[in-house]
């Protein structure tokens, strides 16, 4: 699906730190309108010369659903990408790493025996697909961002949150109502969905809702834990330095692209 060049791209981010930080840059790049619809905050404006609302959807599907539904209603957004973290769900898949989304499921709908697991009732589906064009441009500026501006984040950071050589995956994203944090709890989950590559909160009810309206949809998460009894110590301060930066350069060198 080609997105609309006229139309906003929706960027809905759940945690405030990363949201704020895409606001100051929205901000740098002239004048913005902020709306509040539904106990959320719409801003409207631009981001690296594109033409975007933002909104921090906070964490979980229905908060993310109802922000969703708030960009096409109120904005009749062209598309959306919802920009976050993820807990890493394969083995393969590191702290610093990022995942891109092929397709998204919720990993905790279960309407068995009525309908198979997974699968959203009466729509016959289980996994959404994301955009393949979004997805493919978001790739180029992944790899772009990893070559080109990963050595701008401080060696002490990098070191910190032991960033070796990180990754770009594309592949299953998969959602719950769970913030997942120990090792048997991941291991059920790759045992049940063996492909799924990251775990978070939002994106499986974003699909949904722009599958609903035939909006486009993108996902990019930078992963920050290892969903396992590991999981990050230092959460707040990942976010504030390292999934931001990452967000940063990553929209600035997507949003600068136009085949998408
Ligand atoms: N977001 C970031 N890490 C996560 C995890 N381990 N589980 C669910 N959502 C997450």
């Amino acid at each position: 699906m080609t997105v609309s060049s006229i139309s906003p791209l929706g960027i809905l981010v759940p945690l405030a730190q990363e949201a704020e930080a895409l606001f100051a840059l929205m901000k740098q790049d002239g004048a913005t309108h902020t709306q509040r619809i539904g106990g959320r905050d719409y801003h409207s404006g631009h981001l690296f010369g594109r033409s975007c609302v933002l909104t921090l959807s906070r964490v979980g599907k229905v908060a993310a659903a109802t922000a969703a539904a708030g960009l096409i209603h109120a904005y009749k957004v062209g598309a959306i990408l919802n920009v976050g973290v993820a807990g890493g769900a394969a083995a393969t898949v590191k702290v610093g790493d990022i995942v891109v989304a092929d397709a998204m499921l919720q990993h905790d709908l279960d309407a068995r025996p009525i309908f198979p697991r997974y699968e959203v009732p009466l729509t016959g589906m289980s996994r959404f697909a994301a955009d393949a064009a979004i997805g493919n441009s978001l790739s180029q500026a992944i790899e772009a961002f990893l070559a080109e501006d990963l050595l701008q984040l401080s060696a002490e950071i990098r070191e910190r949150f032991a960033l070796a050589a990180p990754r770009l995956h594309r592949g299953l994203i998969i959602s719950g109502d769970q913030f997942v944090n120990g090792h048997a709890a991941v291991a059920a989950l790759r045992d049940d969905i063996p492909d799924a590559l990251a775990i978070e909160m939002e994106s499986g009810a974003v699909a949904q809702i722009c599958h609903d309206y035939g909006i486009p949809c993108g996902v990019l998460r930078t992963i920050s834990d290892s969903a396992d009894d590991n999981a990050h110590v230092d959460f707040p301060a990942f976010l504030a330095t390292v999934a931001s930066f990452y967000s940063h350069h990553i929209l600035r060198r997507f949003l600068q692209r136009t085949d998408w």
